[in-house]
């Protein structure tokens, strides 16, 4: 019998038992590349993806994204305090996305609603998710068109013409990229900002990890594993196999808890501690071939806030008017209120 962990992820290793073929409907008429395709296409499109979003395109990004991220800490420091999760977490991977895809800015807002329109409280409401996904689909047909014939730094024309010309994108497949960026590429980076905040403001001493980037970086993968921003990955068996020493037959839904996994005790020594430097594998970006695309971004993103927080609001602490929420249940747009050090 295997431990969770390793359940977990000989679930999500093998692509060939367990699908994500069908399983999600976010508002789209086809399905979501890289994520939704079979084993044998999706090679392809994620070396593409890959070569495109590659860690030096992503270091590109960081002085304007570190910008807006004191553009959007600045009011919070100016009231000495408000809410991160508002203010800030719910922003800054919208311009990253802004950015990384070369979107006119004055669109920032109007993806944002998109996004929550598939997958915030709107998303109750089928007939408005599918209205919603019509309208990002043409949003990204009309902006994959335009930049065919362009030359640009940004990743649409680096999937539509790659200097490997093997790796060339069709147009509605680098659409359909851009609709996964925008589901993907939001909501778990505001819950491990949120969760960021939430953590910094409850435990002040970590705080100091700012001063060194190694200890950035390893503060950042323990936050990852501890809260975990994606709870759950969903998928459908097609392939009749044995997982942790349990059959599971084709066609039933399978949820792969990586949150779960990540508190195994079999594997992470005292689980629920926060201790930074661990040397075992989270899986707080998932595992095998669909592992996070943007997992460079995620961090950058991430540190990029504790450090402009830190620097804008020394000492913050939990606003002591409301009900200090737990750093490691903070899902997406759970508000996360802090006041400046005295
Ligand atoms: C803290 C932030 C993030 C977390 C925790 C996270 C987590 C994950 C997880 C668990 C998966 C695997 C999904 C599955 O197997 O079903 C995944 C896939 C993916 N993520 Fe992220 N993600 C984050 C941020 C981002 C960002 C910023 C982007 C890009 C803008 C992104 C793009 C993607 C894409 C494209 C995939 C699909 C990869 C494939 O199917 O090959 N993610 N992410």
């Amino acid at each position: 019998m295997l431990d969770l962990h390793s359940t977990v992820k000989q679930a999500l290793d093998d692509a060939d038992s367990f699908t994500a073929v069908g399983v999600i409907d976010c508002g789209q008429s086809s399905p979501l590349l890289p994520l939704q395709t079979s084993p044998t296409e999706h090679p392809r499109i994620r070396r593409a993806l890959d070569t495109a979003l590659t860690p030096r395109r992503v270091a590109t990004l960081e002085p304007e994204l570190r910008e807006r991220a004191q553009d959007l800490i600045a009011p919070l420091a100016a009231r000495g305090g408000g809410d991160v999760a508002a203010t800030v977490a719910r922003w800054l991977p919208v311009h990253a996305l802004v950015q990384l895809l070369d979107l006119p800015t004055e669109d920032t807002g109007h993806l944002r609603d998109l996004h929550d329109r598939v997958l915030g409280p709107g998303a109750a409401d089928p007939v408005g998710v599918a209205a919603a996904g019509r309208e990002i689909e043409s949003y990204f047909r009309e902006t994959v068109e335009a930049r065919r014939n362009q030359s640009g730094p940004d990743l649409v024309r680096a999937l539509l013409t790659p200097d490997d010309r093997n790796l060339a994108l069709t147009d509605a497949e680098v659409a359909s990229v851009c609709y996964l960026l925008l589901l993907a590429g939001i909501d778990p980076v505001a819950a491990a900002i949120g969760s960021a905040a939430a953590h910094l403001a409850v435990e002040p001493h970590h705080q100091s990890v700012v001063r060194s980037s190694k200890d950035l970086r390893r503060y950042v993968e323990e936050l990852l594993r501890w809260s975990a921003p994606v709870v759950a990955l969903p998928r459908r068996c097609v392939a009749s196999t044995e997982v942790g020493g349990q059959t599971v037959v084709t066609g039933s839904s399978v949820e792969c808890r990586v949150a779960a996994a990540n508190r195994d005790p079999e594997v992470f020594d005292e689980p629920d501690a926060f201790r930074t430097g661990r040397r075992e594998r989270h899986l707080a970006f998932g595992s095998g071939p669909h592992h996070c695309a943007g997992a460079h971004l995620a961090r950058l993103q991430i540190g990029l806030v504790i450090e402009e927080l830190t620097r804008a609001l020394p000492g913050f602490r939990p606003d002591p008017a409301h009900a200090t929420p737990d750093p490691a249940r903070i899902a997406a747009g759970d508000p996360v209120l802090i006041v400046a050090g005295g």
